[in-house]
């Protein structure tokens, strides 16, 4: 034993949000993606068992930072609020805000938003930016960004601001509906967080993670799920 402190013995608590294709989603009962995969290479190396649990995106950080979960991983932007709450670990992802729009969409530009009714995923940093950028009253916040895409699909929002790789996964699923504008609305990295108090995990995940960097296991896992 290394002495390494986890909330069960001899397991690595990853809280995630499993509506986040590709990093994580469901595929039957089973949690897959990006995040999944790389999760379970990290706990292989400290010798502990990986446990995911499945729980609403704004109840992450909190749940890390009041110690019920060992880490959060779910695409996770790094934030300077965020950091007020929990440490994160080395990025291992660089996401960018994206604008789905239907097919035919008056909105080409960022600037064509202004007025509109805008559909995010609750306390994400699409949430975040786009109340800042466009006002509290335009931004309709859903469970998931899979509902805000639903929301844009039957006219109830005009479009939504959601990270790139999700967006490609919903617009896929959803034939020639909708499209993704070329703009970037932001550009981000993704981390890992942990407890302010447990900065002992943080350091040996982050040695973790350098380690499956440098051997090429990271990007194994996400050439396999992001198709160039
Ligand atoms: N990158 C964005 C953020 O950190 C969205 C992440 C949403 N992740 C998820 N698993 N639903 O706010």
């Amino acid at each position: 034993k290394d002495g390494l402190e986890t909330v069960t013995e001899g397991k690595l608590t990853m809280a995630t949000n499993a509506t986040f294709p590709p990093y994580e989603y469901y595929e039957g009962k089973k949690i897959i993606g990006i995040d999944a995969e790389v999760a379970a290479e990290i706990a292989k190396k400290l010798n502990l068992e990986l446990e995911i649990a499945d729980i609403e995106f704004d109840s992450i950080v909190p749940g890390v930072q009041s110690g019920k979960y060992d880490m959060g991983m779910a695409g996770m932007t790094v934030t300077p609020e965020r950091k007020n709450s929990v440490n994160f670990s080395d990025s291992y992802a660089t996401g960018i805000q994206k604008v789905i729009v239907t097919k035919d969409s008056k909105i080409k530009s960022l600037d064509d938003i202004k007025g509109k009714n805008i559909g995010v995923q609750t306390s994400t940093t699409g949430d975040l930016y786009a109340t800042d950028d466009y006002g509290a009253d335009h931004v309709k916040k859903f469970d998931s960004g899979n509902a805000a895409v639903n929301a844009l699909k039957v006219g109830k929002v005009d479009c939504v601001i959601i990270d790139n790789e999700p967006a490609k996964a919903y617009v896929k699923a959803n034939g020639s509906a909708l499209k993704i504008l070329d703009t970037d609305y932001a550009v981000e990295d993704y981390a890992i967080c942990f407890s302010k108090d447990n900065s002992e995990l943080q350091k040996k995940v982050n040695e973790a993670l350098k380690e499956l960097k440098k051997d090429g296991t990271v990007q194994k896992i996400v050439d396999k799920y992001i198709k160039a």
